[in-house]
């Protein structure tokens, strides 16, 4: 294992960056202080799997860029294709007009989508998409009329996530995180899914499914007439810690949202793009949603573009002339982006290409292979969980027991920089360590992030 800690880090090139950054540079989800006590990591170039720092030292990308890299930094068909948009149109609104790359993307998504999504509505991060989701399910009950018209309340799973805007915060509530915006949060409905039931009381798998089930239908049967939808990350819970779902559990909420006239909404922005090993994980258990959520991955995590993928059924309840209020009065500057759109479309010719996810089972195997040889025997792991290239190592403060790290005790952090120093770059939820990788990353390079993420949990943790 390679030393990864570069003497040139004190250029001076690095000196005065990393002095803009401590001057000026506010980073999303990063408390400043321990930042400022770190040593700052600052990206240069990307290739393949691997980032590249200021100082040319290479990291494996172990999280693919916060989920969302597909095939690596620098694909050159990807590269190909911004560049040629750039020539042609950097920027066009979707607001009244249409533009040649978007419909050459949404010409090639649609057949990729399960079955009754027909409609994209685009916009710029997985959290404005959500918002449209949001809208699009309420609002389109409100056109209903009459009774259909009180149903604005929106379920979701317990500690699901969803993004950052005030309406998907609402339906991923943390209060860790949201307790100062409470009075401004519209909190949704929170059903428990099966793994809340199984670690915080104690059940087995049989009986924490069907009580979490139990428990939706309670919530849907008697509050039917003022829920809108459901939303739910089908089959891996990733923010909360990459929590599998049994797919029995995600058909069956599909079961009682239809019994029980509620849309099913699927955010797929992260395990969309073939994280989980299919296109989009709803495949896996065969479910057709009202409304699809995707982001990330569906430009390859090169350029900022998501959509709301909706049905026709969906759609149509909009149609209408002006005066009649049918309109769906949503959208951002740069929804749907030309050159976001281009690299996308060339993201999914890629995918058919070079059939990307028919080579995915091997790696999955051996992802999760090494997973549990390696991680599952740590005495500081007491769980490893993986879906297809989604995994999440939970650590615990005492062996043989669950008892998560304090905040104070940061190992997190201390796991991160081991990593750092030994070539990847990582990042825990919590108490969970999160590998992500691209759908890129060959079998020996599986084994370098598994090895080095393993062994900075050993060193940091003192195994
Ligand atoms: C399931 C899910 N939905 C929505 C979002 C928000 O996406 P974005 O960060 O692009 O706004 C995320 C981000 O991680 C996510 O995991």
């Amino acid at each position: 294992m390679r030393n990864n800690k570069a003497p040139s880090s004190n250029s001076s090139r690095c000196r005065e960056l990393r002095e803009i950054d401590f001057k000026h540079l506010w980073h999303p989800f990063t408390q400043q202080q321990d930042w400022f006590a770190a040593d700052p990591l600052i990206i240069e170039r990307g290739e393949g799997v691997e980032l590249i720092d200021i100082c040319g030292r290479r990291y494996l990308d172990g999280v693919s860029s916060l989920w969302c890299n597909v095939h690596g930094h620098g694909v050159p068909e990807l590269r190909a294709a911004l560049h040629e948009q750039v020539d042609a149109l950097c920027h066009s609104t979707l607001l009244g007009l249409s533009h040649v790359p978007v419909l050459e993307l949404t010409q090639r998504l649609v057949p990729l989508l399960p079955k009754p999504l027909e409609r994209v509505f685009y916009s710029d991060s997985g959290s404005a998409a959500v918002e449209a989701a949001i809208r699009m399910s309420i609002e389109w009950w409100q056109k209903q009329g009459g009774a259909a018209s009180r149903k604005t309340k929106l379920v979701s799973l317990f500690s699901g996530y969803h993004g950052d805007t005030l309406g998907s915060v609402g339906l991923g509530y943390l209060p860790a995180f949201h307790r100062a915006l409470s009075p401004v949060v519209v909190q949704s409905l929170k059903v428990n899914p099966p793994h809340v039931l199984r670690y915080e009381r104690g059940l087995c798998a049989e009986d924490a499914l069907s009580q979490s089930l139990a428990e939706a239908e309670q919530l849907l049967a008697g509050q039917q007439d003022e829920i809108a939808a459901f939303f739910i990350e089908p089959i891996v819970q990733g923010a909360a810690g990459i929590w599998v779902q049994p797919l029995e559990y995600l058909q069956e909420i599909v079961r009682l949202c239809r019994k029980h006239h509620v849309l099913l909404i699927a955010d797929e922005v992260a395990t969309g793009f073939g994280k989980t090993g299919k296109m989009f994980a709803c495949e896996h258990a065969s479910v057709e949603p009202d409304i699809m959520v995707i982001g990330k991955g569906l430009s390859a995590g090169y350029l900022p573009i998501s959509a709301a993928c909706a049905s026709e059924q969906i759609f149509s309840g909009f149609l209408g002339e002006p005066e009649k209020g049918k309109t769906f009065f949503f959208g951002q500057t740069f929804s749907g982006n030309p050159l976001a759109a281009k690299v996308a479309a060339a993201n999914l010719d890629y995918f058919a290409k070079n059939r990307v996810l028919e080579k995915l089972p091997q790696r999955i195997a051996h992802f999760a292979r090494e997973l549990r040889a390696k991680a599952a025997c740590l005495s500081h792991v007491f769980e490893v969980r993986s879906f297809g290239l989604m995994a999440g190592i939970e650590l615990t403060k005492t062996p043989g027991t669950w008892i998560p790290y304090a905040l104070n005790e940061r190992a997190g952090s201390r796991i991160v920089a081991a990593a750092r120093n030994k070539g990847a770059i990582i990042r825990p939820l919590g108490n969970v360590m999160v590998l992500m990788p691209a759908l890129a990353m060959n079998e020996e390079q599986l084994s370098r992030l598994v090895n080095i993420a393993v062994q900075a949990v050993a060193e940091a943790l003192g195994e």
